[in-house]
């Protein structure tokens, strides 16, 4: 049976990766299904890599780039050990992820829509007449700021949060250099998040931490448990967020009429946002590492190689998208995008996160139906497209507040 060494060599420092990565992947697709890179193994065809993400025997590759980034021991460490992000197949893994998608499923993603609508026009009122920074000063707002609403802390915390998020996201870069500065951002977010339970805990009232705080009374999470679900739901939750915001704000502006469009009619929000993520995902590939020798459509894979399933490449599939690099507001909903992953290990706040990226876009383009970006500079690695620079000149543009 042929083995890794028999792949083909895609290589993510070419610099025509960086200039039109998906383009470039798509190419390399459609060359062969499945390649090699420095990282591991590449899945690049769509239904290889839907099959991937359910296959039991691959698990979370995280263990492994927790090891290879060197924390030290400390309560970061222990994190990284137990979250559930870390865990394989089993029972702690099931009663993590069940508690979670009771909290965060998409029953309470539909109830959350009124909030989040509120937390975009609050931050849109506030926004000045001028040339904005809207990364700093909207997209990283709005899911840092729906964190606010869940711990119940006023909106002026968002900042931090959404500060350290993109700190502690730093790990997927994959540089132990980075090491340092993602442990000291994690043990701000301890000291904040253990201020905020003990908070809560004098006053419990109807928000996510109180329910979170009930689930620990209940004896379904140990109190480390507890304070880990706080921190990993802001690393989690606000920067791959705000990123996906910038994104469809970028992507969309630069079609004005579509842009126009959405500013009419908020109902058009949810294929836009479908196309986005399919067109250009802020993920870009997600990684599983083999539980045991196993093997990929014929390719033998030994125990412990990291496999990485490429949306990026998949989303642009011919036989599977049709004129797959055009952006198509009729586009069907199946075949889905996989900007979240998929099977056990899915992303939880898929359905707020959607909402979120709705919500900002909708109620920005029916407020500025004019706005173009002045600067933007975006930045892909193998595994995220990073939107780094994101300016807007907003003066003399807002529509009349609706
Ligand atoms: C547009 C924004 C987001 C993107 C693109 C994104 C993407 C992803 C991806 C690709 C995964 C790994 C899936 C896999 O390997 O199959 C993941 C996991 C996860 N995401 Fe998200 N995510 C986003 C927003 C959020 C939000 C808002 C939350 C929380 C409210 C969240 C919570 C999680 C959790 C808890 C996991 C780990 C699930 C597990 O290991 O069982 N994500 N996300």
């Amino acid at each position: 049976m042929p083995g890794i060494s028999d792949l083909p060599i895609i290589d993510y420092s070419d610099p025509d990766y960086q200039s039109e990565p998906f383009r470039w992947l798509a190419e390399k697709a459609r060359q062969f299904p499945m390649a090699r890179s420095e990282r591991g193994v590449e899945i690049l065809e769509f239904q290889m890599c839907r099959r991937f993400l359910v296959d039991r025997s691959f698990g979370t590759d995280h263990g492994n780039l927790v090891e290879k980034m060197e924390l030290p021991p400390g309560r970061a460490l222990d994190f990284k050990r137990r979250m559930i992000l870390t865990q394989n197949r089993g029972e702690t893994r099931k009663r993590l992820r069940g508690i979670l998608t009771n909290l965060i499923g998409p029953a309470y993603a539909r109830a959350m829509r009124r909030d989040i609508s509120g937390v975009v026009s609050d931050l849109l009122k506030g926004l000045p007449d001028d040339v904005l920074d809207l990364k700093y000063g909207l997209t990283d707002l709005v899911p840092a700021g729906v964190y606010c609403t869940w711990v119940d802390t006023p909106l002026g915390d968002a900042r931090f949060v959404a500060d350290r998020s993109e700190d502690v996201l730093a790990i997927f870069r994959r540089d132990p250099d980075l090491t340092p500065s993602i442990v000291d951002a994690y043990d701000q977010l301890f000291g904040y998040v253990k201020a905020q339970l003990a908070r809560r805990r004098e006053n419990m009232g109807d928000d996510f931490l109180s329910r979170l705080i009930r689930v620990r009374e209940a004896g379904n999470l140990s109190e480390d448990e507890l304070e880990d679900f706080a921190v990993m739901l802001i690393e989690a939750s606000t920067d791959n967020t705000s990123n996906q915001i910038s994104i469809a704000v970028d992507r969309l502006t630069a079609m004005p009429d579509v842009w126009k469009e959405i500013g009419r009619d908020a109902s058009l929000a949810s294929a836009a946002i479908r196309e986005c993520m399919r067109l250009w995902p802020r993920s870009i590939s997600t990684s599983r590492t083999a539980l045991t020798d196993t093997e990929i459509d014929g390719v033998s894979i030994p125990a412990n190689t990291s496999v990485f399933a490429s949306f990026g490449a998949a989303h642009r599939q011919a036989d599977k998208f049709s004129d797959p690099h055009r952006f198509d507001l009729t586009r069907p909903v199946q075949p889905p995008h996989l900007n979240f992953g998929g099977g056990a290990f899915s992303c939880l706040g898929q359905f707020v996160a959607t909402i979120e990226v709705e919500e900002a876009v909708s109620q920005l383009a029916r407020r500025y139906p004019n706005l173009s970006m002045r600067r933007v500079e975006r930045e892909f690695t193998a595994m995220f497209q990073t939107i780094t620079v994101i300016e807007a000149d907003l003066r003399g543009h807002a529509a009349a507040m609706v």
